[in-house]
């Protein structure tokens, strides 16, 4: 009756991308149309806090809690997959040393937390998924890389394969038919560009009415728009942010940024029927950050919006006052508009 319970814990942070994954181009095993890159946000505003156990002593069901609450495991094929991933190649390492005790056949109870509101309508499934994997990763001591975790995060949540690194993220669109080279990589580390900075702005607390899966088929199916985002929007933007990144250049990462934001909720408006996820205070807020800029004479600022109003708004340390300030001094007091929390801007975009 002594049973062992063997256990791991861990946390994953929040990525933002600032070149957007819409559009799957194989739903089932989540694989992109388009490659996209992300900033990792700090764990300390955002993270997920994941403990992973198992034990021959557990009742036969692999149980899921989130925030207090049991979730229908068996009714998320994309938890079921990355989980059943997870349990293969631990098997595999039983099946070649037989000393190691066998936890893949033993029921696994997972326990998820997240720091910040999940109903704040931040893109929690990025942390979310990317914890679980590495929490059950660890529990069952498994030699894969970040890099190889992120095709197995991929199957949760196609932006969780972005949250298994810190820094500067890319997901590689990759070629191949089984997925296997659709993967993360890390572009830079947060180190390299240590005065990036976010705010997130909550627009508003409420779920969104088109989930993100349901909306980038749409948008594929439909969109006129969406066949030139993927053939040369993209590609370009990747190439030149990514050398933004690498000569620190605010102005020129920002350009793409919120191009690459008006880009794809251009898509989702040219989608039949039209998807609109920003709204009246979106936009207040877009055109405040380009009042900013343009009142400072160089470009402090860059917003970016997900499939939800909220904003996230990146600049750089030394221009805290400036922009955190202005923004929140004018759109803080918008009547009506605004009713979430603001995210103090963020420590710094640290790794994982
Ligand atoms: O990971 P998903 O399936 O929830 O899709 C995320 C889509 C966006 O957040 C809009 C863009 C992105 O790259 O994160």
């Amino acid at each position: 009756s002594s049973q062992p319970v063997f256990r791991a814990t861990t946390t994953a942070p929040v990525n933002i991308a600032v070149i957007k994954y819409w559009g799957k181009r194989d739903t089932t095993l989540n694989l992109p149309t388009n490659s996209s890159l992300s900033v990792t946000l700090s764990q300390k505003s955002l993270r997920t806090l994941t403990t992973a156990s198992c034990s021959p002593s557990y009742p036969t069901e692999d149980t899921l809690n989130l925030n207090g609450r049991p979730q229908e495991i068996q009714s998320s094929k994309r938890t079921l997959a990355c989980i059943s991933s997870l349990r293969t190649l631990r098997k595999s390492l039983e099946d070649a040393d037989s000393s190691l005790p066998k936890l893949s056949s033993y029921p696994l109870r997972i326990v998820s937390e997240n720091n910040f509101p999940t109903a704040a309508g931040l893109a929690s499934s990025a942390a979310g998924f990317a914890a679980l994997v590495r929490a059950v990763a660890d529990l069952y001591q498994l030699p894969q890389s970040p890099r190889e975790l992120s095709r197995i995060a991929r199957q949760g949540s196609g932006s969780a394969c972005r949250s298994l690194m810190g820094g500067y993220v890319a997901w590689r669109t990759g070629e191949l038919a089984d997925g296997t080279d659709s993967l993360a990589e890390e572009v830079a580390p947060a180190s390299h560009w240590p005065e990036m900075r976010a705010i997130v702005l909550v627009v508003s607390a409420e779920k969104k009415d088109v989930s993100s899966t349901e909306g980038m088929q749409t948008t594929v199916a439909t969109s006129e728009l969406f066949a030139q985002r993927v053939s040369s929007v993209v590609p370009e933007r990747m190439t030149a942010i990514e050398e933004a990144i690498r000569d620190k250049d605010f102005p020129k990462f920002a350009e793409i940024t919120m191009r690459d934001s008006n880009t794809f909720h251009a898509t989702c408006l040219d989608s039949w029927p039209p998807i609109f996820y920003m709204n009246d205070v979106s936009r207040a807020a877009v055109r405040l950050v380009h009042d900013i800029n343009n009142a400072v004479g160089r470009t402090v600022a860059a917003y970016t919006y997900d499939a939800g109003p909220n904003s996230v708004i990146y600049y750089e340390e030394k221009d805290t006052e400036l922009v955190a300030g202005t923004i929140k001094s004018i759109l803080g007091a918008t009547a009506g508009g605004w009713d979430g929390p603001f995210y103090e801007p963020l420590a710094n975009v640290t790794s994982s």
